[in-house]
Formats: C-alpha cells, sequence, structure tokens
C-alpha cells in the first residue's frame, strides 16, 4: 500500500454513529468506522461486540435506527443486499453464502443475472465469465461441480470471486478462515494482499490475533457496540488489542494442569476407521489429552470414531473396564462419551429453539423426575451455562439463531458440559470464540477433569495445545506419530512429529 495516497484518499466505507437495537436490547450503541480504499481493516471484538450486525447494516441486509453509513464518501441507505452489492460493498458473512446445489459457476456469476442468448442461458459465456474471475484470483476451480462439493477454501474462493465479479470496492470478510487450513489460509491472504494492491477497502473480522498482525495495516475495536480504539496495527501489540477488547487486563490463559487419578476411563485398542489406523491410547480420569496433527490427519475422525458419529472399521473401545459394544451416538452416550463437533453451528444447536431447550435436550436426566420435565431446572440448568461461559444473551428464552456466531457455540459447549460426561471430546474447543472467553473455558475444562473426566480434544492451535493438555497425542496420516508430555512439548517437538519426520 502506498501510505501517502491512502491518508489524503476519501475513505472507501464509513460509518458515523450507528445504532441498532433489537426488541430493546442494544447491539450497536453508535460505532465508528472509516475505512480506506487500498487497506486491510481489521474489525475486532469479544462475542457478541456488534461486529457482525455493522456489517450486516453495511450491506443493506439489516437497516439502522440511527446514524450513517457512506460510501466513497456519499451517505448510501442501502435497502438490500443487491442495491449494496451494486454500489460494490460486498460481504462474505460468518454463514458462509454459497449455494451448495448449483454449479461453481452459477454460484460466481449468481446476482448479475445469467448471460442468455434468445430467452437461454448462455452456458459457455457464464463459464467464461466465472474463470475470468477466478483468475484473478490464481484459482482454477471445476466449473461444472457443485459447489457444495468443494473444499472449504475453494469454497471460500468462490465467494470471494463472486464479490470481484460486483466489481467490489469494499469487500467485507467476517470470519473466512475458521474452516481453513494453514496452508489454504496463506492461499487466501495472498489474494486478499493482492484486492488490497488493486485498490480495494478490505474489512477483516477474525479471533485468531496473530493473523490480524499479520495481515491487518490498521484495526478497530469494538466493545459493547461501541467503537473504543482505531490504530495503525504496528503501533499497537495484541496484549494492547486484548485489554482493549475486554476492558482489562487478561489474566493467566491456561489454569495450572492438575493430577490424574490411577483409573483408566478411557481405552481404545487398534481403533481403525477411513483415514485412521490402528490407534492405541489410554487415558486416566482426570486426565486432559491433546490431539494434535496436520489437517487431514485423522484428529477429527479419530474423535468421530470414539463418539459412534462415524463407524469404525476394526478395534475396540472401552471406559471404565466396559467394552463398547453396538454402534451408533446413543450407545456411545450412554457409555459417557459426549463430542462436542469442530461444526457447532449445523450439528450442534437447533437454531430456532431457546437456549434453555438446547441445553436441556442433551440432559433429560437431570431435568426431569420419573420422566417429568421441570421447568425451572431447565432455567437453572441454562442460566448456570450462560454464566460460566459468559454468553450473551438476552436471557435463556432466547431463540439461538439470535445470537452472536461465537455465542452459538458457546452454547453448544454449555450444552455438552452440563452433561457431566465421563468422557468429553471437544474438536476445536475455542473456533471463534473470543480471547477472554477462552480463559474461561479452558479453566471449565480443568475443573471437569479435576472432578475425574477424562477430556480428549482436537486444537490446530500450537499453544493451545500445549496450554491445555497433560499429554499429547500428534497424529500423522491417520497414526498415532507421538505421544507427548505437554509439560516439556514445545511447537517444533510437535510439528516434527505432525510431519512425519521423528525418526
Ligand atoms: N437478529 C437478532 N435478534 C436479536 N438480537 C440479535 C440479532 N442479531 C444480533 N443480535 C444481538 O446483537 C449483539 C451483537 O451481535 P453480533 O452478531 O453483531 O456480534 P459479533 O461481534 O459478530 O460476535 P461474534 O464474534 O460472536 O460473531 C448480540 O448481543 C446479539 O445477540
Ligand atoms: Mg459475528
Amino acid at each position: 500500500m502506498s501510505a501517502t495516497a491512502a491518508v489524503t484518499a476519501v475513505p472507501a466505507l464509513e460509518a458515523v454513529g450507528v445504532v441498532k437495537s433489537f426488541d430493546g436490547v442494544h447491539a450497536l450503541r453508535g460505532v465508528e468506522l472509516s475505512v480506506r480504499p487500498g487497506e486491510i481493516h481489521a474489525l475486532l471484538g469479544e462475542n457478541g461486540a456488534g461486529k457482525s450486525t455493522l456489517i450486516k447494516i453495511v450491506t443493506g441486509l439489516y437497516g439502522s435506527d440511527e446514524g450513517e453509513v457512506r460510501v466513497g464518501g456519499e451517505a448510501v441507505d442501502f435497502a438490500n443486499v443487491r442495491s449494496a452489492h451494486k454500489a460494490g460493498v460486498v460481504a462474505l458473512y460468518q454463514e458462509l453464502s454459497i449455494v451448495p446445489t448449483i454449479s461453481v459457476a452459477e454460484n460466481i456469476v449468481l446476482g448479475e443475472g445469467a448471460p442468455s442468448v434468445a430467452g437461454f442461458v448462455d452456458w459457455k459465456e457464464l463459464r467464461r465469465r466465472a474463470r475470468a474471475q477466478l483468475s484473478r484470483l490464481n484459482q482454477r476451480l471445476p466449473l461444472r461441480r457443485l459447489a457444495g462439493s468443494l473444499s472449504p477454501v475453494q469454497q471460500t474462493m468462490v465467494a470471494v470471486a463472486r464479490a470481484l465479479m460486483a466489481d467490489a470496492k469494499v469487500l467485507i470478510l467476517d470470519e473466512p478462515t475458521a474452516s481453513l487450513t494453514d496452508t489454504e489460509i496463506g492461499d487466501l491472504f495472498t489474494v486478499l494482499r493482492g484486492l488490497r494492491d488493486e485498490g480495494v477497502a478490505i474489512v477483516y473480522v477474525s479471533h485468531r490475533l496473530e493473523e490480524v498482525f499479520e495481515l491487518c495495516d490498521r484495526l478497530t475495536v469494538m466493545r459493547n457496540g461501541r467503537t473504543i480504539v482505531t490504530k495503525e496495527v504496528a503501533d499497537s501489540s495484541i496484549d494492547e488489542v486484548i485489554s482493549t477488547m475486554v476492558g482489562r487486563e487478561q489474566g493467566e490463559l491456561y489454569p495450572d494442569r492438575g493430577t490424574a487419578g490411577d483409573e483408566v476411563v478411557l481405552r481404545v485398542d487398534g481403533l481403525s476407521g477411513r483415514r485412521v489406523q490402528d490407534v492405541s491410547f489410554e487415558v486416566r480420569a482426570g486426565e486432559v489429552i491433546g490431539i494434535g496433527g496436520l489437517a487431514g490427519s485423522g484428529r477429527s475422525e479419530l474423535l468421530r470414531l470414539l463418539s459412534g458419529a462415524q463407524r469404525r472399521s476394526g478395534g475396540s473401545i472401552s471406559v471404565r473396564g466396559e467394552t463398547l459394544t453396538g454402534r451408533g451416538v446413543g450407545r456411545a452416550l450412554d457409555a459417557g462419551i459426549a463430542l462436542v463437533p469442530e461444526e457447532r453451528r449445523s450439528q450442534g444447536v437447533i437454531l430456532s429453539a431457546p437456549i434453555s431447550e438446547n441445553i436441556a435436550i442433551a440432559n433429560l436426566r437431570s431435568v426431569s423426575t420419573a420422566g417429568v420435565m421441570s421447568g425451572r431446572r431447565i432455567a437453572q440448568l441454562a442460566r448456570r451455562g450462560l454464566a460460566e461461559l459468559q454468553i450473551k444473551a438476552n436471557g435463556v428464552r432466547q431463540p439461538v439463531g439470535q445470537l452472536s456466531g461465537g455465542n452459538q457455540q458457546k452454547v453448544v459447549l454449555a450444552k455438552m458440559l452440563a452433561r457431566n460426561p465421563r468422557v468429553l471430546l471437544m474438536d476445536e474447543p475455542t473456533r471463534g470464540i473470543d480471547v477472554g472467553t477462552k480463559a474461561e473455558i479452558y479453566r471449565l475444562i480443568r475443573e471437569l477433569a479435576a472432578r475425574g473426566t477424562t477430556v480428549v480434544a482436537v486444537s490446530s492451535e500450537l499453544p493451545e495445545l500445549i496450554g491445555l493438555s497433560d499429554r499429547i497425542i500428534v497424529m500423522h496420516e491417520g497414526r498415532i506419530a507421538g505421544l507427548l508430555d505437554a509439560a516439556t512439548a514445545d511447537d517444533e517437538l510437535i510439528l516434527t512429529h505432525a510431519y512425519g519426520r521423528d525418526a
């Protein structure tokens, strides 16, 4: 970016004193945001701070109650997403907005209206246009394939290509890397830097602060629906951003490790699935086992096999000496094994149902007496979840779909934690969750462990893997490549095993 040009230019996007409430609850209380052409601008804040709401307002998905949005210096009031699109303001929402059931080419050209000849869709022209946008991104994708069959990063690229098709002047990405691997994130960053250098203003929302400091030029921190600060990334630090976000100094992130009991709670013997081959290990009561490894190494599959969500092709699982017979999630749950899945929004909650019901469904036994559910106990259980995980909600009756992305994730965690399982399996326990709550989740995991629960957690974040675990299993190509003591493990040692280079 040419710094002088950027400073003098009219902002590509501005929000001035934007206010928005939902049924009397203030989501935005006067937000200020100013994004220059040719910069990548991070928008940061805790879960529920108002980031996604602001994005939905500047892209015409919601109207605001007060304040002004300006594009290229002109006040705008978009009636819908289409008119924002026309003005060159495009967002990739937290819930990725490709249409899985139509082709890649159609997804990219969608919104433009398909080219036609004599009333028929001109497929050749449609594909030519789609290809042209993808080549701007240096991407080659199978244009006729259904978009839903692509990998997450490819789907993101399709969404970016569609944004470019609209000749975006402002491109907004709301947590685009949540489901991407490190190499895929690298590819996306290359694309974003290229667009920035072409003069596109990019707004980037992420809870991964290392990523923000690598990619972004400036940052704005929001708290409780207000803008707290905007500054150059080079003049800031991760610690400073965290304390601005949470409004206080961050205490210790990781709790002390506990002492494991003697009893072996989970025993896995020669477990195999599709990718996973011949995996054996034991976990004792009160132990937290971290599972590391590269994407595709079999980490998530291992958890699915343990939880009964995927059929095992061989091997055995036992809980407190009792071998798991039969198949399916129900059997595993009965044996005390519960999984918090990676894709929480689609697998973990019913969006239209209240928080309390979502938590109660998983805990019917603890909220009923002689088969009758107690409304009071449901509410109690839910309120405890709200408090423990600092879920930002209107009350336990609020539908989960109305919560911010990160708070929806927390509901799934609350639901599983309330089950008090013997074996708690967690896939990326803090993905999409703000730094302030991370410490809270680590503390809860330790508390469960102290009460005798066995925890097995997959994490792609090495500091988390080391900080949270007692021991770490590193997977490589479906097998266990290393079993490490977390107290003495470091990034390098974990990666050596993850790449299968320990021999
Ligand atoms: N449709 C809605 N109805 C009611 N409340 C809503 C709705 N959408 C958002 N909110 C509320 O507005 C507040 C801000 O939510 P928003 O989604 O903007 O947060 P966010 O900063 O994007 O958080 P996250 O990091 O978790 O994605 C939250 O308290 C949320 O519950
Ligand atoms: Mg959000």
